[in-house]
């Protein structure tokens, strides 16, 4: 018997401030078959994951619903746990980059580094955005490309001419927070120099990916490598950096370490390791064997600085790296305004998990190539592959069998072509194990329907249906054929269909199968119940799915302005009469500017008016009285927000003090008692209070 392999095995960490969707499920749905594999071969396997909770966008996501990082995280976590479990993906452990655990791995791995001396400093100059009163990072500043001159590009990449650059080096640039105009300041960072391992990585990365990937990256070697920033300044939502005040590490230092903390975390659980002492034992013995699964939008990271990063702290690196395309739906980017940007949450709404699970396994190949969910095409391997050819030979035979012949499986002792029949389907288990091994899931896919089809033609050319009239044994041992020959093949999708197995093998009785119960004919038996096991898909399903994640296009920006739109369908403009005409000059008079609340109180002895005091960015505060508090009968719940005010008003003094400005709020025109939210910098029509 070949010895049991111990394995450790990991999917990106998604981002705690999104949904999980159909292109996120590409990577996990692939882990999912390929640790399922190695469990059913007997194979000590470990699924590794967690959400990935630092940086700014979950910093300022949090920021903008109002609630703590920390909130933020826990919701997400949740959400994106209940996604995964609903497609039947199977983490050991599911655990968080905000965790002790992550904290003293990255300070521990840092440190290692900078005893190294790879650790460097260098002042740079950096955009800052006075009013976000943060240092921008480069996807949070737009403007124009310094090399092409195409507008709307980000602050890292252009993406028409391709360059790289520093954001400080766009022209014209807008912070897309606030639309400020940042301004250029110098800040001192943290650089990891890789230049030291130029040639250590460069024998690594071709022996840990394939050569497509490394191919790519070994181009950078031509010239002595570049040090890859580390740090990132206040505010930021992460780990403060040992040392150092007001420096955090990017969040791409600790997300990777979040792999090996949250495999301590789960070796912990499991009762292992010291107390008070993070365990990297199991990351760290060269028994044990690790696999990352990452998209290709991600290798540098992954390639690259983390072998860096690893080698140079004295840890074991990833035994290969395996990388995969992007998700393409109808041949195209996925879109919100088509309908094909798809969360998972909304494709569970309309279609069984089973079918997403065997299209994708049907269509991925182990290579970086994209793969494109075709719905229709979708619609139709499901029906006519799994259903109508898989799933057929179970649901034909069992049910005629339990219907007509007590459900009692034959001996096939004898039978020899009943025999050689299953012969056949057991012969191509190990080419089905090795094309498992290395991800071919859609030759895996291809191997089950040929025995299928074989199954399926001994099975109508003995045409059961005739001889149950005639001759009751000769068809007992038909489907008792046909039903071992089904069987083998749900043991061979196990691992790409879990639950459907699970249902097959109550079906037959047996214990827990591993890749070896292939061998076994179930002979004699009763069969259990036959419960449904896959149903067919039919289009006007897709079709609802689709309408439900078609976002119309003024919708279609961030995730806290869809919900509220969608909360407040049909609700808008009730017949107020409209108040006399203004001319756009008039408008144009009105400066409006963002502002966010820095605290919102009750005023004393007015009934209606709450006292907001505004951090107005380079206006400096401003204390602004609002006659809204019917509406907010809690105002410390505004403190964070943002919202948009009449800059320029004149000062007017009120009896409770000088209030300077006017901030908007959008709500029933009139009903200031009723609900109103502040207008974000994002938001639609407003009534001015
Ligand atoms: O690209 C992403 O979605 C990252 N959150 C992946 C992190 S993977 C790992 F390094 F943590
Ligand atoms: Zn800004």
């Amino acid at each position: 018997m070949s010895k049991k392999r111990r394995i450790v095995v990991t999917s990106a960490l998604p981002y705690a401030n999104g949904d999980i969707h159909l292109g996120h499920l590409v990577e996990y749905i692939q882990t999912d078959f390929w640790v399922r594999f190695q469990k059913l071969r007997g194979n000590d396997c470990v699924y590794i994951c967690a959400d990935d909770t630092h940086g700014t966008p979950i910093m300022i996501r949090a920021r903008k619903e109002g609630i703590t990082p920390e909130e933020l995280i826990a919701r997400s976590h949740a959400l994106h746990l209940k996604d995964f479990t609903d497609f039947q993906i199977a983490f050991d452990n599911y655990y968080s980059t905000n965790s002790p655990e992550n904290k003293a791995l990255s300070e521990r791995i840092y440190r290692a580094v900078e005893q190294q001396g790879f650790v460097t400093k260098k002042t740079t100059p950096q955009l800052y955005c006075e009013h976000c009163r943060m240092f921008l990072p480069d996807r949070f500043v737009k403007g124009t490309c310094p090399k092409c001159g195409a507008t709307g590009q980000y602050g890292d990449s252009c993406d028409k001419c391709g360059a790289t650059y520093g954001a400080e080096e766009l022209g014209q640039p807008v912070c897309t927070t606030c639309g400020g105009t940042p301004v250029v300041r110098d800040s001192e960072h943290l650089y990891f120099e890789l230049e030291p391992q130029h040639d250590y990585l460069e024998k690594w990365i071709p022996a840990h990916t394939t050569s497509d990937v490394s191919n790519k990256l070994l181009e950078w070697f031509k010239e002595p490598l570049r040090g890859w920033c580390i740090s990132r300044d206040a505010p930021y939502f992460g780990f403060e950096i040992p040392g150092y005040k007001d420096k955090f590490f990017y969040v791409w230092v600790d997300a990777p370490i979040g792999y090996m903390a949250s495999l301590a975390n789960w070796q912990a659980k499991q009762g292992g390791g010291k107390a008070g002492e993070v365990d990297v034992s199991m990351w760290n013995d060269p028994d044990v064997e690790l696999y990352h699964f990452i998209g290709k939008d991600i290798i540098r990271f992954h390639c690259l600085f983390w072998p860096g990063m690893l080698h140079a702290a004295g840890f074991k690196g990833p035994n290969k790296v395996f990388v995969h395309g992007f998700l393409t739906v109808n041949g195209e980017k996925m879109s919100k305004s088509k309908g094909t940007f798809v969360n998972a949450r909304t494709y569970l709404d309309n279609l069984p998990p089973e079918a997403l699970r065997y299209y994708y396994a049907a269509k991925l190949g182990g290579t970086t190539d994209d793969m494109d969910l075709n719905l229709a095409d979708f619609v139709q391997r499901v029906n006519s592959d799994l259903v109508g050819k898989i799933t057929n030979i179970a649901s034909r035979s069992a049910q005629m069998l339990q219907k007509k012949l007590d459900g009692r499986l034959a001996s096939l002792a004898g039978h020899d072509e009943e025999l050689a029949l299953l012969a056949q389907l057991r012969a191509a288990g190990e080419t089905i194990a090795s094309l498992y091994e290395d991800r071919r899931f859609n030759q895996v896919v291809a191997q089950v329907c040929k025995l299928a089809d074989a199954a399926n033609e001994y099975f109508d050319r003995k045409e059961p249906w005739k001889t149950v009239k005639t001759d009751a044994e000769a068809t007992r041992v038909t489907l008792t054929a046909a039903l071992n020959a089904f069987r083998i093949l749900a043991i061979y999708l196990q691992p790409i269909l879990p639950v459907y197995a699970e249902k097959a093998r109550a079906l037959f009785g047996d214990a827990a199968w591993t890749w070896d119960s292939v061998a076994e004919t179930v002979e004699g038996r009763t069969l259990g119940a036959y419960a449904y096991l896959a149903s067919r898909i039919d289009a006007k399903q897709v079709e609802a799915m689709v309408a439900a994640a078609t976002v119309k296009p003024a919708d279609s920006g961030e995730v806290a302005h869809e919900s509220r739109a969608s909360k407040n369908k049909g609700k808008v403009a009730p017949s107020a009469p409209l108040k006399p005409e203004v001319a756009f000059p008039d408008l144009e008079k009105l400066d409006l500017r963002v502002g966010i609340v820095t605290s919102c109180e009750i005023v004393p002895k007015s009934s209606k008016l709450l006292k907001f005091v505004l951090d107005a960015g380079a206006l400096g505060t401003r204390t602004i009285f609002s006659g809204i508090r019917a509406a907010y009968p809690d105002p410390a719940a505004l403190v964070g927000k943002e919202v948009v005010f009449v800059a320029n008003l004149a000062p007017r003094k009120m009896s409770v003090g000088v209030s300077e400005g006017m901030i908007l709020f959008a709500g029933e025109p009139g009903a200031c008692g009723g609900v109103l939210s502040p207008t974000t910098p994002a938001g639609g029509g407003c009534t001015v209070t």
